[in-house]
This record gives C-alpha cells, structure tokens and sequence, in this order.
C-alpha cells in the first residue's frame, strides 16, 4: 500500500489524538532520514504504521497476539502495551502488505529498542520522542540532538525512558538494556 493510502486507512480507525502523533512522527521520520542517509519512503511508511495497535485494550491485545502467534515475554506479560510494537509490526505486513524487513522490524523495535539497531530503527524510536506534538523538559535539546548525532540521541532518550520506569517503579525490558549498552560500545 503507498503511504498516503496507509495514512487514509489510519485516520479512519485511530483516534485524532493518535492520528496527529502518527503524522507527527511520520513528518520527523522523514527529516531524519533525508539528513541521515536513510530512505525517506521507508522511514514515512514505519512511521505511519508504528502506532497501529497502539489503542487496543488488553484483551484484544491478547486476541491479535493469539492471531499472529506471538508469544509475550515475561515482561510483556506484565505490561500489555508494550505489544502493541510487536502487533503493529504483523498488521502492517497483514493489512497494509509490507514486507520489507527493516520497515517491520523498525516498527516491533520502537517501544524498546534493541542491541545493534538499524539506522531506521534509530529513527523512528527517536522520532517516536520528539514529534512536533511532544513536549516535556528537554525535548528542544533532544530535538536538535536528533539532526546532529543520533546515536547520542537515542541513548539519551532511552536515558529518560528507563529514569522514566524506574522512577515509577515499573520494569525494564532488556532489550532497552541491551540497546544502550550496545550504543555505549558494549
Ligand atoms: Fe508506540
Ligand atoms: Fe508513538
């Protein structure tokens, strides 16, 4: 599907709210791409697609994990949403017949993160952040970060995602571990 038919079919089954993030993002995704060497069409279609489950509730969560045969970490068993990466990585290959394998995985990884992300990972897990909609202490500096320096960027960012959990005193998925570490040269 081409990406103004993907954005045609999102805004009719995402709420404004979401619809706004997502063209946020998408509109970020792009810039970063251009200026750092990655394919623009591509980032715009993992941008667009990266939220798509992000508004089911728990139990259909489960339902589409049963669907594409996902199996739920333990840490994913504690917190449902963080699914809702994985899940929009098979619907956008299920419904909108994306096969490119950096797009999906692009999508399943912008939650968390990964050890050893591709450029386009970095991109829409940045993007994910500092949409024009965004706004929280920093996000200007991160921003600017983001054009310049995207590996700092990213570490910083899920800098603030772990402070983020750990103030609250929910979990940490490894494989945001696993990301910043890689990033630090681990
Ligand atoms: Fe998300
Ligand atoms: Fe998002």
């Amino acid at each position: 599907m081409l990406n103004k038919d993907i954005a045609n079919h999102l805004k009719a089954s995402m709420s404004g709210k979401r619809y706004d993030h997502t063209l946020g993002v998408a509109g970020t995704a792009k810039k970063l791409a251009e200026i750092h060497g990655a394919d623009h069409d591509k980032a715009e279609t993992a941008a667009l697609l990266h939220d798509a489950a992000r508004d089911f509730n728990h139990e259909y969560i489960l339902q589409m994990c049963q669907k594409y045969n996902i199996t739920a970490d333990e840490v994913e068993k504690a917190v449902p949403d963080l699914l809702h990466a994985k899940i929009g990585a098979c619907m956008a290959g299920d419904i909108y017949g994306i096969k490119d394998s950096e797009v999906l995985d692009a999508i399943r990884f912008h939650t968390t993160g990964r050890k050893n992300m591709s450029i386009l990972e970095k991109i829409i897990f940045i993007a994910d952040m500092i949409e024009p909609g965004r706004d929280f202490p920093g996000v200007e500096d991160l921003r600017e970060l983001a054009f310049k320096n995207l590996d700092k960027a990213v570490i910083t960012g899920l800098d603030s995602t772990l402070r983020y959990v750990i103030e609250r005193g929910l979990l940490i998925h490894t494989d945001s571990i696993e990301a910043r570490n890689h990033l630090l040269g681990c």
